[in-house]
């Protein structure tokens, strides 16, 4: 069995990234010394994946650090990279999340040396805390699977939600990889997840590599494996949980929910705490990243549409807390989100 990727190798001095997308054909690393560089790491895709994109950010912030060590104005300089990496991609709340983090430890912080250490621990200690909740929500949404089968499952995932993207193990890809662990998988099928096919370039490469039973399908045979009744559980991972338990999620989570509402399926959200977005109340508030046509008219250098055509091409959908059964967090479990007046209150 194969070792388990990485999307990012802090250095010491510089940040390596794993270019994820020329994956699975490439194996292509780059190596950042400065937060600018981090920042186009995360707006181009080469990192992404929610807690991926909060652990770079947070090493982004070291290394602003690093290069205002001397300078009088450190404590400026440090914090113009935060809000400059703040704007690398909008929806994803632990970017945000891990940027509070690191500029809560300047407080009291007196030079640009002492800052250095601080956040260099606090980015590190990030990054560890993330592996760690991965494997206790692969362990606790394991569980609840296991609780309501006899036999090992099949489960159906939607864009990239592994190793990857995280810092270890993985969120709903983390489930499938501890259901897979105990004998308990009988196959993971995988949305390809249109168009940045997160799901057959990266979730594919990561079960191949090591030895997880999956299926690839195009996203809107999600219905026909739903109706065919093999499917008990769609398990996602979010990029930010909001008050009242609506999920915001890679496009097409929304479609996912519907389906396995109407077929009978439980629809299962598995993230870590640094997902939650307390402060909006609804998903109506989750600011949905859109972005360029090419992605939907052209594939790598050939036209798939006409050229001009118009495009929407919003890249995260919200699920309403109606229709999702359980989110899972390193916190615990969340049943029926949309019968809790107050959701999250058991999470702390
Ligand atoms: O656009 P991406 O690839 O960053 O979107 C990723 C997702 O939507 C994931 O499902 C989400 O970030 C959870 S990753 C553990």
């Amino acid at each position: 069995m194969s070792e388990q990727v990485v999307p990012v190798i802090w250095r010491g001095d510089c940040l390596e990234v794993l270019d994820q997308r020329r994956l699975p054909g490439e194996e292509v690393w780059h190596s950042y010394r400065d937060s600018v560089g981090v920042f186009e790491a995360i707006a181009s895709m080469q990192v992404r994946g929610a807690p991926a994109i909060g652990i770079s950010a947070a090493y982004g912030v070291v290394l602003a650090a690093f290069a205002a060590r001397d300078e009088v104005d450190w404590r400026i300089a440090i914090e113009r990279a935060i809000d400059e990496l703040a704007e690398s991609r909008p929806t994803a709340v632990n970017l945000f999340w891990a940027l509070r983090r690191m500029q809560g430890c300047l407080e009291g912080i007196g030079s640009g040396s002492e800052a250095c250490a601080v956040l260099e621990r606090e980015a590190i200690r990030i990054h560890e805390e993330d592996a760690a909740a991965n494997r206790r929500m692969g362990e606790l949404g394991a569980d609840v699977i296991q609780e309501g089968s006899d036999g090992p499952v099949e489960v159906l995932t939607h864009c990239n939600t592994g190793a990857l993207a995280t810092g270890g193990h993985g969120t709903a890809l983390g489930v499938v990889r501890t259901l897979h662990e105990r004998g308990a998988l009988s196959m993971v099928h995988m949305d390809e997840t249109r168009p940045w096919l997160q799901g057959s370039r990266l979730t594919a490469w990561e079960c191949m590599r090591e030895g997880i039973r999956c299926s690839l399908n195009v996203d809107s045979a999600a219905a026909t494996l739903l109706a065919s009744g093999r499917v008990r559980w769609v398990i996602v991972g979010a990029d930010r949980i909001v008050a009242n338990g609506d999920v915001a999620n890679k496009i097409g989570t929304l479609n996912l929910a519907i389906l396995a509402r109407h077929f009978g399926a439980g629809v299962m959200v598995v993230a870590p705490a640094s997902t939650l977005d307390r402060e909006t109340p609804d998903g109506s508030g989750i600011v949905i990243e859109q972005r360029d046509g090419n992605e939907l008219r052209r594939v790598g250098e050939r036209d798939i549409a006409p050229a001009g055509v118009a495009a929407f091409n919003p890249v995260f959908d919200v699920t309403p807390a109606a229709l999702i059964d359980v989110i899972v967090t390193e916190q615990g479990v969340v049943r029926n989100p949309a019968r809790h007046t107050n959701p999250l209150a058991s999470l702390v």
